[in-house]
């Protein structure tokens, strides 16, 4: 059965679009046919994953301009990872997320569903915030998992988001889980670090750790998944494969 992934904190570069292309790619690198979905108007995954001109993106597809397939794009790099795009300049998202959604909250929910039928794995990144387009996207999710950075603003972020989850889940037409933290960018070596990590823990979640790894900026600038970026034959740490793969292996179950 398909399954529909959202790495969502309303905070700003926690990693959330590092984390759902790196997951994505992972996941089509073990052969399931995976699709990301960009639900930011920065367009941010598009524009790391696909460097080509692109003809019709997500909001197209909302508003009923082009057929599903029409606007979904193979990444050539990646055998089985496809990607549903959003123009970072010049897209109609934010447009339609600021004049249309609030009457079609269910919108990106049917979207999925339609989408289910083609794809085993789908993750949808999300834009910082929790507006309507967030939280459309939130619903549509059968799991959200938090990304957050080893710091106190983002423990903070983690209260508000379970706060608010609490207060969507009222309109949920099916139930979303939310019981996974990752704190990305994460470094052994620093004190405040550990101490989040087992500020973590301390709650009910399920605590997973992303090091800190130039690896992942490095992948974005070359339009490649950080698992295919090698510089002088160097890539990104055993610590960190590691780390994704234990993620990978967690999260579909
Ligand atoms: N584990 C990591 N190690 C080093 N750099 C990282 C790591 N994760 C993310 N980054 C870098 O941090 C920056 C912000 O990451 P990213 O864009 O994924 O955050 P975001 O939450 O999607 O941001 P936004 O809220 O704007 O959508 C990027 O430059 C990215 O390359
Ligand atoms: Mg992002």
């Amino acid at each position: 059965m398909s399954k529909t992934i959202s790495f969502h904190l309303q905070k700003g570069g926690v990693g959330k679009t590092t984390i759902s292309g790196t997951l994505a790619s992972q996941s089509a690198l073990s052969g399931y046919s995976t699709l990301l979905v960009d639900v930011d108007p920065q367009g941010n995954a598009s524009s790391w994953f696909y460097d080509g001109e692109l003809q019709w993106e997500l909001s197209d597809v909302l508003q009923g301009k082009c057929f599903i397939q029409e606007a979904i794009v193979e990444i050539a790099t990646i055998p089985n990872l496809f990607m549903l795009p959003t123009f970072g300049i010049g897209g109609g998202l934010k447009q339609y997320a600021e004049t249309k959604i609030a009457d079609e909250p269910y919108v990106l929910q049917d979207l999925v569903k339609e989408l289910s039928q083609s794809f085993d794995r789908i993750i949808l990144d999300l834009s910082p915030g929790l507006g309507k387009l967030e939280r459309s996207a939130l619903i549509a999710s059968d799991e959200i998992i938090t990304p957050m950075t080893p710091e106190v603003f983002s423990l903070d972020g983690l209260e508000i988001f379970i706060d608010e989850l609490e207060k969507i889940k009222k309109n949920l037409r099916s139930p979303v889980k939310h019981d996974k933290i990752i704190i990305n960018s994460f470094d052994e070596r620093i004190r405040q670090h550990k101490d989040i990590f087992e500020a973590a823990l301390s709650g009910s979640f399920t605590v997973f750790k992303i090091p800190v790894d130039p690896v992942f900026r490095k992948s974005q600038e070359r339009n490649i998944a950080p698992q295919l970026y090698k510089m002088r034959g160097r890539g990104l740490k055993p610590v960190t494969i590691e780390a994704i793969k234990t993620i990978d292996s967690s999260i579909w179950r």
